[in-house]
């Protein structure tokens, strides 16, 4: 036996070690067909190292202190060797955390991701996307430039539309009557430890679901009802290592490479990724004329103004807006249909489908616009749409049952 042998002996003999290699890599079966679609885990797991990594590097610089924040940000993009490429990594991390995400969670719709017998690995999901949210916001306050305070301003003072408790919580919530030093500290709390560490631990319970259960695919059937009678390995299954640590290879390489030519020539991204107006220092003073949240809010940022205020309080908008993100929890019991992949199911679940993108990205778009009086009706019909996607989704999933092709037994191509 070789020394490396031994070592690994003496390890597995007082930690799994090899044994966890096998279960979650060698030895974990997964299915044959992975498309596209499914780059965006290993992805997202790769922009939450990049986002920790140049995390820890930017606080070596950054000083959570009203009086200094803005400054500290220059002085990271200016004097600190190599600041700039770590503050842009991370602001661009950020948005594409998002990017990856959103893809990630739209496979999920395409192949049925969420239904049974991985419903809490979908919900495990949506408690990272709820993590991922309040990560952003708290981390757009760092840097203390305009829009990061008054963005934060608006969010806060939604809370003050919560009856009777509702001014009291928001005070509570910043530490202070308006955004302030006090605020600021306790975001950077939130930002650096408390949030990384939930989300870290979300995504191990994420994937451990995922590893209990097994992948599904672009054909939306179970790999596991066919094994080999001897082995009772899957028949469509191969080892995740090495095969698809090798594809994974591949997509990291070209996300590497769109991600550098962003944060090389393009790291504001015309304002979407870091805002005009978070290049002027915070001023309690003057209100910038156009408060809009990072893209990535936007489609829940125009379902809360869509709504109109009743009796001069918000209340209703931000109940919308709660509920555009928490109906998405119970994707796994509205969707009623016999196939979970699109490639089987009716024409009617395509159509609709078709629409929730188009309100979703329309939504995005609308967020971002002056909510004149007709891009507020725009707002209202999309929002409209957004929600009839799942609410109306048990009775028109049972209809398209109708429509449904024959799944296959093994999977295709
Ligand atoms: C930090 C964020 C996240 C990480 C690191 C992550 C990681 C992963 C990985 C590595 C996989 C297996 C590879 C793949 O299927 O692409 C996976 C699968 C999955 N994830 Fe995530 N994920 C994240 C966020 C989310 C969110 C926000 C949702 C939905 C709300 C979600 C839902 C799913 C589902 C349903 C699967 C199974 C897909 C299938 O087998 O077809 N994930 N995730």
């Amino acid at each position: 036996m070789d020394k490396m042998t031994q070592l690994l002996g003496w390890v597995d003999d007082r930690f799994p070690l090899t044994k966890m290699w096998k279960e979650h890599l060698s030895e974990y079966y997964a299915p044959k067909n992975f498309n596209f679609w499914y780059f965006f885990g290993s992805l997202a797991l790769l922009v939450l190292v990049i986002q920790i990594l140049t995390g820890i590097f930017l606080t070596m610089n950054y000083k959570p202190d009203a009086e200094m924040a803005f400054a500290s940000v220059e002085y990271i993009m200016r004097d600190v060797p190599g600041g700039w490429l770590i503050r842009y990594m991370h602001s661009t991390g950020a948005s594409m955390f998002f990017v990856v995400v959103y893809l990630h969670m739209f496979r999920a719709l395409l192949y049925g991701s969420y239904r049974g017998p991985r419903e809490l690995l979908w919900i495990f999901g949506m408690f990272i996307y709820l993590a991922l949210m309040a990560e952003a916001f708290f981390g757009y306050l760092l840097p203390w430039g305009q829009m990061s305070y008054w963005g934060a301003q608006v969010i806060v003072n939604l809370f003050n539309a919560i009856p009777v408790i509702g001014p009291d919580l928001s005070v509570w919530i910043r530490g202070d009557y308006v955004i302030s030093d006090a605020t600021l500290n306790r975001f950077f709390a939130f930002h650096v430890i408390a949030i990384p560490f939930v989300l870290a631990g979300l995504v191990v319970a994420h994937i451990l679901a995922l590893h209990e259960v097994g992948s599904n695919n672009p054909d939306g059937i179970e790999i596991k009802k066919n094994k080999d009678p001897v082995t009772h390995i899957p028949l469509d299954g191969i080892p995740f290592h090495p095969y698809y640590t090798v594809k994974d290879i591949v997509g990291v390489a070209v996300f590497l490479i769109i991600f550098f030519a962003i944060v090389f020539f393009a790291p504001e991204m015309g304002g979407y990724f870091i805002e005009d107006n978070n290049f002027l220092p915070a001023d309690p003073f003057k209100t910038p004329p156009h408060i809009a949240p990072v893209w990535y809010f936007t489609p829940f940022y125009a379902i809360l103004r869509a709504v109109p205020s009743f009796a001069g309080t918000q209340v209703w908008g931000v109940i919308a807006m709660g509920a555009a993100v928490v109906v998405l929890f119970f994707l796994p019991w509205l969707d009623k249909g016999k196939v979970k992949s699109i490639r089987y199911r009716g024409p009617i679940f395509k159509y609709a489908l078709t629409a929730f993108i188009i309100s979703f990205v329309g939504l995005g778009w609308l967020g971002v616009q002056p909510a004149t009086p007709l891009y507020t009706k725009f707002a209202q019909f999309l929002s409209l749409v957004y929600f009839a996607f799942f609410f109306l989704m048990p009775w028109f999933t049972k209809l398209d049952n109708a429509k449904c092709k024959p799944e296959p037994e093994r999977v295709t191509g």
